[in-house]
């Protein structure tokens, strides 16, 4: 099969409603949800620390592959990656590199939703005021009702999935670029307020900073290191496909290179801000800073409860999370749906019911983790912990892997020069050397650390 011109699926109507769209994938819960709580959990600076250089070192270059065989491909990472594997005279077996992307969105979407779910709980809680003077003790009993109660989870569920498959069966482009549009820049704004009003905090801003950039590498374990590069490929959707896809609707001549810089610098500046506005909370209400997953529905609503206009802004903040997290769904199926169109040739709105209701299937897994399966665990980690395990840390991070050896071995060097287009040929050997050496060697070293081969 030859490589088709233009995806079937259409074309971004310029370069820059690619980037908003690939920021969106970018920017979601893994920001404002994950960052904070991981970073929470792993100690903080040193943590904070390996995942810049993660990122810097692994993200980028990788981010550039992905939209890079995304673009050259046109088609769903399955087919793409077949694609151009034959073109290369490689292995047919290459398309599996495209399946486990499929299956890592798939998975991740099952929680991400119950998530998002637990988000949209709380627009309608902080709208209320039931936020207003709230104590520490009270934000913790509010999310643990909402935890211990599987019907409303369920119910938020269900209806972040509908959200989420209704703009996925439409197609992707229609809505999503005039929409984020706007809400991209409200969401800085509003953290920004937020990140303004912990600095009224004065010690505890201080000590947060301390917290978040003043690296101590004695809490920093293997299992820390891992979680890092993990979420360096969560955060900026790598290693699974989403991106790949979102290539594939790209016009020829955009520069894949200053795309990649501004998505990244931009989902970077999002996840720091976001630490900058909660760890404030964390310490000055003497909270945990590893609170798990309820971090920031345990800290936020604090501070929107005494704030002026709390009850609103707190409710606009959640809002904008909800959206935050729903343009990063949509590219977290859009693998699957893809694949399905083309390969069984039905039609994206059959394929979004199907995918749609397999997810929400799934997701319930999830949901139980919050409450009456917190005991059901496999290998001391509930159904939630092990789906995040295994797709941030294992399969994103495998599929980065994979990816990289691709584009730096695999495909020829004129392939990847003609596609990338880079004027500076010091830019262009730069980005090689990191895809063929630094990034995949980085993704080993961690790995065989965590399996205790390098102890
Ligand atoms: N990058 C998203 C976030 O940070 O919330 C999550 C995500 C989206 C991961 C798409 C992977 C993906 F393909």
């Amino acid at each position: 099969m030859s490589r088709p011109a233009k995806s079937i699926h259409g074309q971004w109507t310029s370069r820059w409603a690619f980037i908003l769209a690939a920021t969106g994938s970018a920017v979601g819960l893994g920001n404002i949800w994950k960052f904070p709580y991981i970073t929470g959990e792993n100690g903080g600076g040193a943590f904070v620390l390996v995942y810049l250089a993660c990122i810097a070192a692994i993200g980028v270059p990788a981010m550039m592959a992905e939209i890079m065989l995304g673009r050259r491909g046109r088609q769903n990472p399955i087919y793409t990656m077949r694609t151009l594997a034959k073109e290369e005279k490689a292995s047919p077996y290459w398309k599996y590199l495209g399946w486990s992307g499929v299956v890592a969105g798939v998975l991740i979407l099952s929680y991400y939703s119950v998530i998002a779910g637990q988000a949209m709980a709380y627009v309608f809680r902080s709208f209320s005021g039931v936020f207003e003077g709230v104590t520490p003790d009270g934000a913790q009993s509010i999310y643990a009702t909402l935890a211990n109660d599987p019907e409303r989870l369920i119910t938020w569920h269900t209806l972040f999935m509908i959200v989420t498959m209704g703009v996925v069966a439409q197609g992707v482009k229609n809505g999503l670029e005039r929409s984020l549009k706007f809400l991209m820049p409200a969401l800085v704004v509003i953290l920004l307020m937020l990140v303004a009003y912990a600095t009224n905090t004065g010690t505890y801003f201080t000590q947060s900073l301390h917290f978040l950039f003043n690296p101590d590498f004695s809490k920093l374990t293997g299992q820390a290191i891992l979680s890092a590069m993990g979420h360096a490929f969560f955060t900026l959707s790598l290693g699974m496909g989403a991106i790949m896809i979102y290539g594939s609707y790209l016009p020829d001549k955009t520069s894949i290179a200053k795309a990649t810089l501004t998505i990244s610098a931009a989902d970077t500046m999002i996840a720091l801000l976001a630490g900058m506005a909660i760890f404030p909370l964390v310490f000055a209400n003497d909270l945990a800073t590893n609170a798990g997953p309820g971090l920031i529905f345990q800290t936020l609503p604090i501070a929107f409860g005494h704030m002026a206009g709390g009850a609103f802004f707190g409710g606009l903040f959640f809002v904008l999370l909800v959206f935050a997290a729903w343009s990063s769904s949509i590219s977290l199926i859009e693998p699957a749906v893809t694949w399905l169109v083309e390969n069984k040739k039905i039609s994206r709105i059959r394929a979004c019911v199907v995918m749609g209701v397999g997810t929400w299937f799934l997701g319930l897994l999830t949901v139980f983790s919050f409450n009456f399966g917190k005991t059901w665990t496999i290998f001391g980690k509930t159904m939630f912990d092990l789906l995040d395990y295994l797709t941030a840390n294992i399969m994103l991070p495998l599929g980065g892997l994979f990816i990289a050896i691709f584009a730096g071995w695999i495909m020829k060097q004129s392939s990847s020069e003609q596609e990338l287009a880079i004027k500076s040929p010091i830019f262009y050997h730069t980005w090689r050397i990191l895809i063929r050496y630094i990034t995949p060697a980085a993704i080993i070293i961690v790995f065989l650390e965590v399996i205790g081969l390098l102890a």
